[in-house]
């Protein structure tokens, strides 16, 4: 699929022609991180005799950061990492830029090794590839936020008045144009944040890598940097690697989740297929409390047409109400509700392609895929009943 990113208002000189979103900007091929002084041998065990992560505990002291991961982050996508504290989510995002090197594995960026690269050319590619923002943002308390924003270029030596430009464009991106003079402290800590987010955009990274860089904030201000962020990185056709113990900020923010336990990733997917098919009592038990109304579509519980005028003879299905395959269960709750009929038509291209009735509704709160319908991943579910 090839698509056109929006580019902004503000002029901010970001090359967002059309993008590959196919394109495959970071590739993770079966990655080990294992901390400790044996962890070469530990690693060999792992390899020859498949130890597991207690195991390796036990027999060599070593820990398992991070088991056998492999991950693509594709060009335009917000890619989410969640999981519990301990899960490996730091260990693995560090492993992305080379911050840490593999037990194991590689990792490619645009198709570049990383281990083959020479430390200047890693620093290239950390610098316009694939730049970070950590939790705690570290700005420098004597410099403003313009000095603390154009920081990164002025490491690579560019020139003041350009770097200031550059920086001053960021800052208008994330809001803070009028707070360019003011230092850190007298900044609440969402600003903090916002600056952060800049200085990460100055060097214009194909790849923003942010380990919970929200998780100090408050409910409201969180939620407003959640939405500012995922249409910022739109808005400017970035990617991004985004980490979080949350799963409702995984499902505000990312096109796609994966969720890890242990060191390794259990599930990836979009947050409707991984509601509606969690991979295990794990993943099912972490999605049992999140709302299905925004996330299940009608695609994915609807009846085929079939079977529904087969139970349904009397039933006009011209006469329905309409809506698209992606129109989430809230809207067709609503569709019905405001409908003498009990039933919604989903059209595709102009063609009834099948029926939401009432006990779909129900099915999709749930979170029950139907028994007639393909799941969202695209493998066809056994009947549920
Ligand atoms: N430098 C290190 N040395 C030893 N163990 C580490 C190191 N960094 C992380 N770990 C261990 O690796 C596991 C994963 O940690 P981490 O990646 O920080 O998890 P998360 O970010 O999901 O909370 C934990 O058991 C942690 O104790
Ligand atoms: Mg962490």
């Amino acid at each position: 699929m090839r698509e056109t990113s929006r580019t902004g208002s503000t002029g901010y000189e970001m090359t967002t022609a059309t993008i590959d979103t196919n394109e495959v900007l970071v590739d993770c091929q079966s990655v080990w991180k294992i901390f400790g002084k044996s962890a070469p041998a530990a690693m060999n065990a792992v390899v020859q005799q498949g130890l597991t992560k207690t195991q390796i505990l036990q027999n060599y002291g070593c820990v398992v950061g991070v088991s056998d991961v492999s991950l693509q982050v594709r060009r335009g996508e917000i890619f989410c990492i969640m999981g519990l504290s301990g899960s490996g989510k730091s260990t693995l995002i560090r492993l992305l830029n080379k911050l840490i090197a593999p037990s194991a594995g590689k990792v490619l960026v645009k198709g570049k090794d990383l281990s083959s690269l020479t430390s200047a050319q890693l620093r290239e590619v950390r610098a316009h590839h694939i730049g970070m923002v950590f939790q705690s943002v570290a700005l420098l308390p004597n410099r403003t936020v313009l000095e603390n924003t154009a920081f990164g270029l002025e490491v690579q030596g560019v020139g003041k008045a350009e770097r200031y430009k550059v920086a001053e464009q960021a800052l208008a991106k994330v809001g803070l144009s009028d707070w360019m003079s003011r230092y850190p402290s007298e900044l609440s800590g969402g600003m903090q944040q916002r600056v952060g987010l800049a200085r990460a955009i100055t060097a214009d990274p194909e790849v923003i890598l942010m380990d919970e860089p929200f998780s100090a904030l408050d409910p409201l201000i969180r939620r407003q940097l959640q939405d500012e962020f995922r249409q910022l990185t739109k808005e400017l056709g970035k990617s991004a690697v985004f980490i979080t113990h949350d799963l409702d900020e995984a499902i505000r923010i990312g096109d796609r989740i994966a969720i890890m336990k242990d060191g390794a990733i259990i599930q990836v997917g979009t947050a409707e297929e991984i509601v509606l098919n969690p991979a295990d009592d794990y993943v099912a038990e972490f999605v049992a409390g999140i709302s299905r109304l925004h996330l299940v579509r009608a695609r994915s519980v609807m009846t085929p047409v079939e079977p529904f005028k087969v139970a349904n003879p009397g039933c006009d299905i011209a006469r329905l109400p309409k809506a698209p395959l992606d129109a989430d269960i809230n809207e067709l709750i609503g569709l019905t509700m405001t409908s003498e009929r009990d039933a919604v038509a989903v059209v595709d291209n102009g063609t009834v392609v099948g029926i939401i009735t009432p006990r779909d509704l129900l099915r999709g709160v749930q979170g029950i895929p139907n028994e007639f319908s393909v799941s969202p991943a695209g493998t066809v579910l056994e009947a549920s009943t």
